[in-house]
């Protein structure tokens, strides 16, 4: 563990955050100039690893306020706080517990920092989850009559849900030969219908992914599930063949009937959010077999190891997390847009918008103190170019500043003739899109324009204003060479590394929630007066 006494309360009391407020409080060059004056500016502003490329060129951050960033992060004692978290010390204080899901992704052959025992659980639990996602897909697992499983449901919700449908979609071309996987989150029924009507009982698995086995979303859609599964005939003394439980709870799974041979644990030291890599990762692996989500684990292993050992100055997850204070605690800017262009990563902003809003959503230093600055981005967005004929107006003219993610992919697999055709087409508005944010257009450049078009001198001054584009939006771009599972692994893992570096800097906790507990607690108070007028027990059948 960091010593402690060492560790700032509150990184406005670290030297570079002042520095950073003074730089902040003097002019800023224009991008248009910093792109087109300073190109060590541009190469200082860009990184590369695992296959990643992370052009950080177009964020408004000169030579000095780079400097200013990397101090902060040494100043933070980033590195050390890095090193407590691999090393499994309990930094999730309000719940007295390690944080390791990186040591769900550890390398089999070595124990890691986090030690031999937690590396064996693993291990043998990964074995279990990749043995049998390749016996669904084999036909060795079968149902209560013997047929092969077509059609996997997964029930659940948040981070038991997003991590493994986000990926399923990025690595759609790798599920073409395998059974059909639906998700399932939400409670309400014609979510659950519109899935179920269509399947055969007798060749479906229902797979439920809960850490806590308590929550209620999950466990009404669980339960139509298994009525379902015996009012289209399937025997109620061979439900349990056709479920499957995925928990870190599971006498309470037991409990409601899910047999101990497909029940796949993992354990409270891993987050709702940062749990793709454990046994909640089984749909995963089902959709694109247990070699590929081995490598799937190898890429964030990967990104874990650049985390570990690149310099600051050259460290992928350090840069974003970087540039993500600058903007938010120093340009004031309070929102993160993220915008992958490759279709396949349609889930991607969803997924990293609970990692993010729900780690970093916090208001409280990690010792108990009122935050006294400002924390967790609101990150939104979706596909940037659907984005392009939707909201980015706003960005380009809007009253909001508003910085830009941009993710892109470099290859192309698509087996259609015209694909590269697609494909130059989709990076080049990535690529154009990011250009004409950093250096907009003037107005007496719009004017100059309009002049040319032969426009009247009358309306020559009013359509430059309405015609004009401030430009000077912030954007990072990140370049994957291909999406594979590798890839897609590192790049999720990226984002996990960014989250801590500046919950790490603001010194708050990004793995507790409890933020999520009122509404919870309230539903409950609302419910018991609500069962007790229908004459049912709270949270039981109507
Ligand atoms: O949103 C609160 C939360 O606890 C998330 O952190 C979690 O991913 C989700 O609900 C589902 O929780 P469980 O996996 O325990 O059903």
């Amino acid at each position: 563990m960091p010593d402690m006494t060492t560790l700032h309360a509150t990184p406005t009391a670290l030297p570079a955050w002042s520095a950073l407020g003074e730089l902040a409080a003097a002019p800023l060059t224009h991008l248009r100039e910093l792109l087109h004056t300073d190109t060590e500016r541009s190469r200082r502003l860009s990184a590369s690893a695992c296959g990643i490329t992370l052009d950080a060129s177009r964020q408004r951050i000169t030579p000095a306020i780079h400097s200013a960033l990397i101090a902060l992060a040494e100043q933070a004692q980033v590195g050390a706080q890095r090193d407590a978290m691999f090393r499994g010390d309990p930094i999730n204080l309000t719940e007295h517990r390690p944080v390791l899901h990186v040591a769900l992704r550890g390398d089999p052959k070595a124990d890691g920092p986090w030690g031999q025992a937690i590396s064996a659980d693993v291990a043998r639990e990964l074995d279990r989850v990749c043995t049998f996602a390749d016996g669904v897909r084999s036909g060795a697992v079968t149902g209560h009559s013997e047929l092969v499983f077509t059609d996997i449901v997964n029930i659940g919700i948040g981070g038991s849900d997003l991590g493994p449908r986000m990926c399923a979609d990025a690595l759609a071309h790798l599920t073409v030969a395998a059974p059909r996987v639906h998700y399932v989150s939400n409670p309400d029924a014609w979510a659950l219908y519109s899935v179920l009507h269509s399947l055969d009982a007798a060749r479906t698995l229902i797979v439920v992914s809960s850490k806590t086995f308590t929550t209620q979303e999950t466990l009404t859609n669980a339960a139509s599930c298994q009525r379902w599964l015996v009012d289209s005939g399937v025997p109620a003394e061979r439900v349990s063949r056709h479920l499957v439980a995925i928990t870190a709870s599971p006498k309470k799974s037991a409990e409601l009937g899910y047999p101990a041979d497909q029940t796949f644990l993992f354990w409270d030291w891993v987050g709702g959010r940062y749990s793709v890599w454990s046994a909640l990762g089984l749909p995963l692996a089902i959709g694109i077999g247990g070699a590929a989500f081995r490598e799937f684990l190898a890429g964030a292993r990967a990104m874990d190891d650049h985390f570990c050992t690149a310099p600051l100055a050259q460290n992928l997850p350090v840069l974003m997390a970087l540039a993500g204070i600058w903007n938010r605690n120093f340009l004031h800017l309070p929102t993160q847009l993220i915008v992958p262009y490759a279709s396949r990563l349609v889930r991607f902003t969803p997924f990293v918008q609970q990692m993010d809003m729900e780690s970093n959503g916090k208001r409280t230093h990690i010792d108990g103190t009122p935050a006294t600055v400002d924390t967790g981005a609101i990150v939104w967005g979706g596909l940037g170019i659907d984005g392009q004929h939707a909201y980015f107006q706003l960005l380009h003219q809007g009253k909001h500043t508003v910085p830009v993610d941009f993710i892109g992919v470099q290859s192309e697999d698509t087996p259609l003739p015209l694909a590269s055709t697609h494909h130059a087409v989709v990076n080049l508005n990535l690529r154009a899109q990011a250009q004409a944010m950093a250096e907009g257009r003037s107005v007496e450049a719009t004017r100059a324009l309009l002049q040319q078009d032969g426009v009247a001198a009358a309306e020559l001054d009013a359509l430059a204003q309405h015609r004009s584009f401030e430009g000077n939006i912030p954007s990072s771009i990140l370049w994957l060479d291909r999406l594979s599972p590798a890839r897609l692994g590192s790049l999720i893992a990226l984002y996990e590394h960014k989250v801590f570096t500046q919950a790490a800097i603001w010194r708050i906790n990004a793995f507790d929630q409890w933020g999520v507990e009122l509404g919870k607690t309230m539903a409950k108070q609302m419910e018991a007066p609500l069962a007790a007028a229908q004459h049912r027990p709270a949270g039981g059948k109507a």
